[in-house]
């Protein structure tokens, strides 16, 4: 994938799927805009990829705020004069615990100013500069597979991640003109340090048994796809969701598909033991 002189913003990159998606552009020799809330665990991840050679800025931003996704596009304009790629991944939820009575209002109305919002902000703060530009654009939204299946206790989590969908249809068919790609990701259950990390090993094991594939997924593995999907073998491609989830959607077999996920044929790589 050649992705020379490209510039991308990447939101929610000091951690988890959004870090490895910056590690992975880096490393194709995109300069890469770390756009976080997080300050310090932002400015970590510009400097160790600054200290490998890379090209790498971090803009600390909260997305959920559109004069400080402004002032994220005007950064990266002064700083690479032009944004190519903009990936959308900055999310929160609240351990998912509380239903929508029991669940404070001002949480329910956050996770949706964040998850939602969030990128509908980003998306108004970097599509006139890509409209103007002319040549083209990629914007990868991060839904997940509670998008398009709920997960509970949930509450507006499961919306903010079916709403990305919608968004990513509509963006798609109005920036087509501008020959700018809008496809989602639609990630399963990943290991991640943030909202994936393994507080209950129940629930590890029952993925394990539920995913065809025997285990979580790495942040990685949502990293590649998010890369294809930016990239000119994509030129193609726009409006769509790309499921990424060892299968977990593929099946409603009610009974643990995997009996026994520490006997594989072969190993599926299990993020969790390596963790261990
Ligand atoms: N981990 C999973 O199993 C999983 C599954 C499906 C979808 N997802 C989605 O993938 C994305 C990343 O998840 P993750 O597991 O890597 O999470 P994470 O918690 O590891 O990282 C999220 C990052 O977003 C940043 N962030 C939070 N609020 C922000 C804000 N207002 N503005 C800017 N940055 C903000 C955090 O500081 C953090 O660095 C999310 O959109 C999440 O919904 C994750």
């Amino acid at each position: 994938m050649d992705f020379k002189n490209k510039v991308a913003i990447i939101t929610g990159a000091a951690s988890g799927i959004g870090k490895a998606t910056a590690y992975a552009f880096a490393e194709h020799s995109v300069s890469v805009v770390v756009a976080d809330i997080d300050p310090i665990k932002g400015k970590l991840v510009s400097d160790y990829l600054k200290r490998k050679g890379y090209r790498s800025i971090f803009i600390e931003t909260d997305v959920s705020s559109p004069a400080q996704t402004d002032r994220m596009a005007s950064k990266t304009l002064k700083e690479y004069g032009k944004i190519d790629i903009l990936v959308n991944n900055a999310g929160i939820e609240f351990g998912d615990k509380g239903n929508i009575i029991d669940m404070p209002y001002g949480k329910l109305k956050r996770i949706l100013d964040v998850n939602l919002y969030g990128y509908i902000n980003c998306a108004r703060s970097v599509v006139p500069h890509m409209r103007e530009r002319k040549q083209g654009g990629k914007i990868v939204n991060v839904s997940s597979v509670e998008g398009l299946s709920a997960l509970l206790p949930g509450t507006s989590y499961q919306a903010s991640k079916s709403g990305i969908i919608g968004l990513t249809r509509a963006l798609a068919i109005e920036l087509a003109p501008w020959k700018i790609n809008v496809n989602a990701v639609a990630p399963g259950a990943i290991a991640t340090e943030g909202m994936g990390a393994a507080h209950d090993q129940k629930i590890v094991e029952a993925y394990r048994r539920r995913i065809p594939w025997g285990a979580r997924g790495f942040p990685k593995d949502i990293a590649g796809p998010i890369l294809f999907l930016s990239s000119e073998y994509a030129r193609y491609i726009t409006g769509q969701v790309l499921v990424v989830d060892g299968g977990y959607l593929a099946s409603i077999t009610p009974e643990p598909l995997v009996p026994d996920p520490h006997s594989h044929p072969v190993s599926p790589e299990d993020p969790d033991l390596e963790i261990k």
